[in-house]
């Protein structure tokens, strides 16, 4: 699917962006893995998360979609084996966590993706994992999928992130509620901490100590209802589109704003945008509130490298706005964005580059220099809904055609009829 976008005047309109990708995945799971029946309210329904929910159905949960929510009657901590192969799709979540989940269980499965997963490193979740004591086979020994699992056994261990990853992260704490003995993580810095709040709310062990996350052997636990919060790295899209777009204002409601996910806000608040937020409720231990973003004359930064696991998911949108901005934007410590849904970096490089922006890619960073797009740029996806949602924003000003548009639906399938919709109505500039 092609689609053309003409020039944007201004973007105007409240929006609530659809349920978090990763407190969805995690929802889903945690829920199978409990005893009774719950509601996970506001889920994220899209490529992603529908992968989820097929593959816990397949290892016996019955997760019924009720409404916009997901009713699911978990099995407990003791999972059925799985009929077939289970697909994780797109989605490097679902996998990552679900090894750590099945390491645990005492059965054979396998897991498989589409083409871009199936490309993605599991080396990190299937080292530590076999460390545990989890028998793991793949291609390349272990480091890509499809992978096959047979689990139980497992003994804890203490073990340093070589890398910044909450799912390598939440893979050995899932495993953990398995172990003998204490699982230890320790990160080499913060990232996204939604399994450490869950384990909280249904009363799973826990301890934190700085850098160090513990767990130990679950008791099987009761099923409990959960809130989805609003999806910051959906809401990043729109928050950036205001910015750019002159005559703008958005406003963004019920966006779970929880730290370990909002690095960029900091950046672009150092870039010198006029946006707001405030946390206004907690939902099952994640803050959630609004966003107010307007027209913002921005001037490019040097992003904090330490800053970057904190908006891992938003750097797409950041490079839109570094089109933007006066003078140079640098990103550095990128490392981890060649490995995501697509080469992130070059394909940031490359969309800036079609779009008329002068970019200079390194190995692990990027200098943009700012000061606009030019009209009627083509951008190309690779497969990757990020890339397809972020470079659809920033030629909004200018105009653009997105070519495979239809990716946008991994994680947000609303989001070219929201963006119609803020854009002033279909009625007289629709795609
Ligand atoms: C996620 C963690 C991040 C992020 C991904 C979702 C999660 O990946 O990019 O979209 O839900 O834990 P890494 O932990 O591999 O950086």
């Amino acid at each position: 699917m092609e689609l053309r976008i003409p020039p944007t005047r201004s973007l105007r309109g409240r929006l609530r962006v659809p349920g978090d990708k990763s407190v969805t995945h995690r929802g889903l799971m945690l829920g199978a893995l409990a005893q009774g029946e719950s509601t996970l309210y506001h889920p994220l329904k899209a490529g992603d998360t529908l992968s989820t929910a097929q593959a816990m159905r397949q290892l016996g949960a019955e997760i019924n979609e009720v409404g916009e929510h997901f009713r699911i009657r978990g099995i407990g901590l003791r999972l059925q084996e799985p009929p077939d192969v289970l697909d994780c799709g797109n989605a490097g979540t679902l996998m990552r966590l679900l090894v750590g989940l099945l390491a645990g269980q005492e059965f054979f499965a396998v897991l498989s993706g589409d083409a871009s997963l199936r490309r993605r490193p599991m080396g990190r979740v299937t080292a530590p994992l076999r460390q545990m004591g989890a028998r793991i086979e793949g291609r390349e020994n272990g480091r890509l999928a499809p992978l096959a699992v047979r689990g139980g056994g497992l003994r804890g261990i203490h073990y340093e992130l070589p890398v910044a990853s909450a799912q390598v992260k939440s893979a050995i704490l899932l495993a953990g509620l398995f172990a003998e003995e204490d699982t230890e993580v320790v990160e080499p810095a913060p990232t996204r901490d939604h399994t450490e709040r869950l384990f909280r709310h249904y009363g799973l062990p826990l301890e934190v100590e700085g850098g160090l996350v513990r767990t130990r052997r679950a008791d099987p636990f009761a099923a409990k209802d959960l809130t989805v919060p609003g999806d910051f790295s959906s809401a990043a899209f729109f928050v950036v589109a205001a910015l750019i777009t002159p005559d703008s204002e958005v406003i963004l409601e019920g966006v779970g704003l929880n730290p370990t996910r909002t690095g960029l806000l900091t950046v672009l608040k150092e870039m010198g945008a006029d946006l707001t937020w405030e946390v206004t409720e907690g939902k099952e231990g994640e803050p959630v509130g609004v966003i107010q973003a307007r027209s913002s004359a921005l001037k490019g930064v040097s992003v904090d490298p330490g800053l970057i696991p904190l908006m891992v998911d938003e750097v797409p949108a950041l490079a839109a706005a570094a089109a933007w901005a006066e003078g140079e934007t640098y990103i550095p410590n990128l490392s981890e964005l060649r490995v995501k849904e697509s080469d992130r970096l070059a394909a940031i490089a490359k969309n800036l580059e079609l779009l008329g922006v002068r970019v200079e890619a390194g190995p692990d960073w990027l200098r943009i220099r700012g000061g606009g797009v030019r009209s009627d740029g083509v951008v190309e996806p690779f497969h990757d809904h990020r890339i397809a949602m972020a470079f659809a924003v920033c030629g909004l000003p200018k105009g653009v055609v997105v070519r495979e548009a239809h990716w946008a639906s991994i994680s947000f399938p609303s989001f070219w009829d929201d963006l119609e919709r803020l854009r002033g109505g279909a009625s007289s500039d629709g795609p």
